[in-house]
């Protein structure tokens, strides 16, 4: 076995998947107004951008090559409420940053999330009643946001919120309004996880969240089989791609969701995945660019045809220097 791994050139030359910047989606976080950057304490190397700071990073990740941006906002306290109306504001800060990301750099994809956690009073995904979170009541809700999103030109909406027979509805709703050509990324698989804390802080849902989790619409890290009941019932409903997240716990889940269904699949390295590989480095424990590479070449190895990643710029620098 060691003959094909005697030097550079062979194992180069038998190399069963390569790493590119077409495999990496860039997950940012816009704000509305202040300093153009905002460092994210637990995620050291990620800022909060305003929106021309945003048009600059989206010039950046296209010319690396990257296809495309996925977009969170950052929410300040007083435009969160019960019902999540800022969440399908034509103005609000995510139509405004589409909007000018789609004038100004055209070639790039923009996928956003559907989910109202940013936009709650409480921080959960959905709308909330007497300790419930409700299911029809919110994809009421992301319907909206859905053709909000739509309306302002992002091209992949990504439903992250769980709740049941969501895909089908916000397809359905897509098409009655002329919007057959945005596509849907479903959050298939996406477990009630505790490596989400740094993205909390950094779209400010943390505090409103408080103790409360999300177990009863996020899954059980136990279990493996549901994630395909639920691939099934996204890819019945009409979605067009599949993701998996976090990303290194859940390869299993990635590799079993893409042999079942040949769909276009994600994972979606999170941000406590990202913080602990910086923080161990910033410690000297570990090498960050190493195990950066490392980990996205390990995600295309177990059949992830992208990755959402917070490492996609200094992935494509580092994969130049290769
Ligand atoms: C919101 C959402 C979350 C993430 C993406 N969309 C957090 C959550 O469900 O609480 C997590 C991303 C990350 O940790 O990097 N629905």
């Amino acid at each position: 076995m060691r003959r094909n791994r005697s030097d550079g050139w062979v194992r180069q030359l038998v190399a069963e998947k390569v790493l590119t910047p077409a495999d990496f989606i860039w997950p940012v976080f816009v704000k509305e107004g202040g300093a153009q950057k905002e460092p994210v304490p637990a995620m050291p190397g990620v800022n909060r951008l305003t929106v021309p700071a945003l048009l600059k990073a989206a010039e950046q990740a296209a010319k690396l090559g990257i296809p495309m941006l996925s977009l969170f906002p950052y929410v300040p306290k007083e435009k969160k409420t019960e019902d999540a109306r800022e969440s399908y504001r034509a103005d609000n800060v995510i139509g405004k940053a589409i909007r000018a990301l789609k004038k100004a750099v055209p070639e790039i994809g923009i996928m956003s999330d559907v989910a109202l956690d940013p936009y709650v009073s409480h921080g959960q995904d959905g709308l909330e009643r007497g300790g419930r979170i409700l299911n029809d009541e919110t994809i009421e809700v992301l319907i909206k946001q859905s053709l909000a999103l739509a309306e302002a030109g992002c091209d992949v909406v990504g439903p992250s919120d769980m709740m049941d027979g969501r895909i089908g509805r916000i397809r359905d709703a897509l098409d009655a309004a002329g919007f057959q050509h945005v596509k849907i990324m479903a959050y298939s698989a996406k477990y009630a996880s505790n490596f989400y804390g740094p993205f909390r802080e950094a779209i400010g849902s943390k505090s409103a969240l408080g103790r409360a989790d999300k177990r009863t619409y996020q899954m059980d890290p136990a279990n493996g089989d549901e994630a395909l009941r639920e691939a099934a019932l996204d890819v019945a409903e009409g979605a067009d791609m599949l993701m998996v997240k976090p990303g290194l716990p859940y390869l299993d889940v990635l590799w079993r969701m893409k042999e079942a269904f040949k769909m276009p699949t994600f994972a979606y390295q999170v941000s406590g995945e990202y913080a602990m590989m910086k923080a161990a480095a910033a410690n000297g424990w570990l090498d960050n660019d190493k195990c950066v590479l490392e980990t996205l070449m390990c995600f295309k190895r177990a059949g992830a045809d992208g990755i959402l990643t917070y490492s996609a710029i200094e992935a494509c620098e580092l994969l130049k220097k290769l």
